[in-house]
Order: structure tokens, then C-alpha cells, then sequence
């Protein structure tokens, strides 16, 4: 099985700014590459690290008293660290998205380049999979999912062409689903770069998974939540979860910056809770580049409680 080589490594550790007695949450364990970082600097902090997939858990090896594994979703911490006695947080780390081991093992259903079960869910305990998507949503459902979450300026040909298809028989795997998209696009979009699947399995995952209501609700949970000097960074790999992070940020920073119109007192101005940290998104270096071509699309965020 494929490695997963954690990306913006040593960015997303700096920007942690960690005190090494602090309360850190890693909201997206994978194969634990950034948690270690984490645990390297702490002395008596404690780390809680979440995964939603158990098999993440489990493919952990965990001799450290002060690392807790918890299987579930991120948008659940604030009620799963409130069970540890857990109120505030020096900082929280998330690296959205698949780890490679998800996406390159068989049955899971991930990759438009494996032919596998059309299942893509990272909780294997939830009901919802792809396959229920793609048989059960009806038409308009479906093109809703693929312009929201995909941007596939081609959803109604791709909607209609599924509906037609499963009128025969299901759609079961993930090549029959590739042929459905493919036959249902011009000829020049086929010859364009990228794969003809990519915005369509991106759709049909986030919407499985939830992933961008889980940013959202993760993000205004943990901001209550920061202590002051604890930062917030998160590294996500498209654009529909990057402009929720730059906008959530900017709320964050703005909330309690008043129209410049309306005359104030001095002793009326109140200064920002937040401090955005990275005015542009960090991304990968060129020698991270060479090494991990995932890390192409990654952008680095970082908010401070000041
Ligand atoms: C890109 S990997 C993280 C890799 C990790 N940083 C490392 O260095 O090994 C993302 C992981 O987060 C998990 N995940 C994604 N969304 C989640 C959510 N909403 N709640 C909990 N875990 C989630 C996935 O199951 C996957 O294992």
C-alpha cells in the first residue's frame, strides 16, 4: 500500500507556534506524519488526534502517554474533547482531504484510476456511499452536487447520462461511472489535460463525506475555542475548501472592526480578537514538489487568537 508522505510538513508545524505545554488537536490524523511532528515538541502537552476512518486509528502504533486517538469527525470536537474535560485549545491542525492509502487501496472506491466499488466513504461505519448517491439521488439532485461541489460546467449531460444508464442495471464501480462521464462530454473537453472524471469524483466525495460542512462547523467550534496565542492552520488541496478557510479567516479578523464612516471615540475602539497570520497561502516549495507531486494544489492558512 501506498505511503502517505505528509505535505507543507514543516510550514504547518511552525505555523502551530507550539508551546510545549499546550493542548494541540490534529483534526486529520492520516498516517500520523504531522501528529509526530506535534508530539516532538511537546513536554507536558498533550495532543488529541481525530480521524473519522478507523482504519487511520488503527494503523497507529501509539506508545505515548500524552497522544489520544479518537475516531471520529472533526466537526465533533468540541463535544468529544468537552467528554476529556477539554474547554480550550492552544491550536488545531487540519490536512483535508484523502490520505494516500485511501485513495490507492482497492475497495474503497476513491480513485477514478482504480476499478473498484463506487463507495468513497472515509467512515466505513456511515450509511451513505457513492453508490447510493449515484443510483438513489434524483436527476436534479445529482447536477446540484456536481455544480456545488465539482464546478463540472457539464453536470446536466453527466445527471441525465446516469439516470439513463441505471434504468438498465446499477451503476456499481468506478470505471462504469468514468464511462458514463466520458460519453457525456464533447470530444475537446476529452482531449484536454486532466482526467475527464476528476470534478465528478471530487463532487461525489465531498458530498459523501460531508467535508465542507464539517470545515465550516470545525472552524467556528475551534475558534471559541483558542486560547489566546493558539493558532488555527489548516492545509487544504481545492479551491471550494480554500475560500471557506480565507473567508472564515477574514470573519474572524473583521468581526469587530467598525464602519470607518460612522465617527468613534477613542475608548470605542475595539481591537480584533484574530490576527490572520498569512496574508496569501502558503504552498509547497519546489524541492517538496520534486519529491510529492499531491503537494502541487496544497495551500497552508494560519489564524492567530491573539
Ligand atoms: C490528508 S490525510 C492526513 C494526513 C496526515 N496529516 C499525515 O501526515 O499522515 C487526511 C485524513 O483526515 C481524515 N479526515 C478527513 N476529513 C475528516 C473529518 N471530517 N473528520 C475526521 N477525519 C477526517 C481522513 O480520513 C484522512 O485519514
Amino acid at each position: 500500500m501506498t505511503a502517505h508522505i505528509s505535505v507543507l510538513l514543516n510550514e504547518a508545524i511552525e505555523g502551530l507556534n507550539i508551546k510545549s505545554d499546550g493542548v494541540y488537536v490534529d483534526g486529520t490524523l492520516g498516517r500520523g506524519g504531522h501528529s509526530r511532528e506535534i508530539l516532538k515538541q511537546l513536554e507536558k502537552g498533550i495532543l488529541y488526534s481525530f480521524d473519522k476512518d478507523q482504519t487511520a486509528i488503527d494503523a497507529i502504533e501509539n506508545n505515548t502517554s500524552n497522544w489520544r486517538l479518537i475516531k471520529d469527525d472533526f466537526k465533533n470536537i468540541k463535544d468529544r474533547l468537552e467528554l476529556e474535560g477539554i474547554s480550550k485549545i492552544d491550536g488545531l491542525l487540519l490536512d483535508i482531504g484523502v490520505s494516500s492509502p485511501q485513495f490507492d487501496q482497492g475497495e474503497r472506491g476513491f480513485s477514478y484510476r482504480f476499478d473498484d466499488k463506487l463507495d468513497m466513504r472515509m467512515d466505513l461505519s456511515q450509511k451513505l456511499n457513492a453508490y447510493i448517491v449515484v443510483n438513489k439521488y434524483p436527476e436534479e439532485e445529482l447536477i446540484d452536487v456536481f455544480y456545488k461541489y465539482g464546478e463540472e460546467r457539464y453536470a446536466p449531460a453527466i445527471a441525465k447520462n446516469i439516470v439513463l444508464a441505471r434504468k438498465e442495471k446499477p451503476v456499481e464501480t468506478t470505471f462504469e461511472l468514468v464511462d458514463i462521464i466520458k460519453s457525456s462530454l464533447p470530444q475537446r473537453e476529452l482531449r484536454k489535460k486532466g482526467h475527464p472524471a476528476k470534478q465528478v469524483f471530487q463532487a461525489i466525495r465531498i458530498e459523501v463525506n460531508d467535508e465542507l460542512r464539517a470545515l465550516e462547523k470545525v472552524l467556528d467550534d475551534a475558534s471559541k475555542m483558542l486560547k489566546s496565542g493558539g493558532r488555527i492552520v489548516v492545509i487544504s488541496f481545492h479551491s471550494l475548501e480554500d475560500r471557506i478557510v480565507k473567508q472564515t479567516f477574514k470573519k474572524l479578523e473583521d468581526k469587530n472592526k467598525l464602519d470607518p464612516r460612522i465617527p468613534i471615540m477613542p475608548d470605542q475602539i475595539m481591537e480584533s480578537d484574530f490576527k490572520v497570520i498569512t496574508r496569501r497561502p502558503i504552498t509547497a516549495s519546489e524541492a517538496e514538489l520534486l519529491e510529492n507531486k499531491r503537494a502541487a494544489s496544497a495551500k497552508l492558512r494560519i489564524i492567530e487568537r491573539i
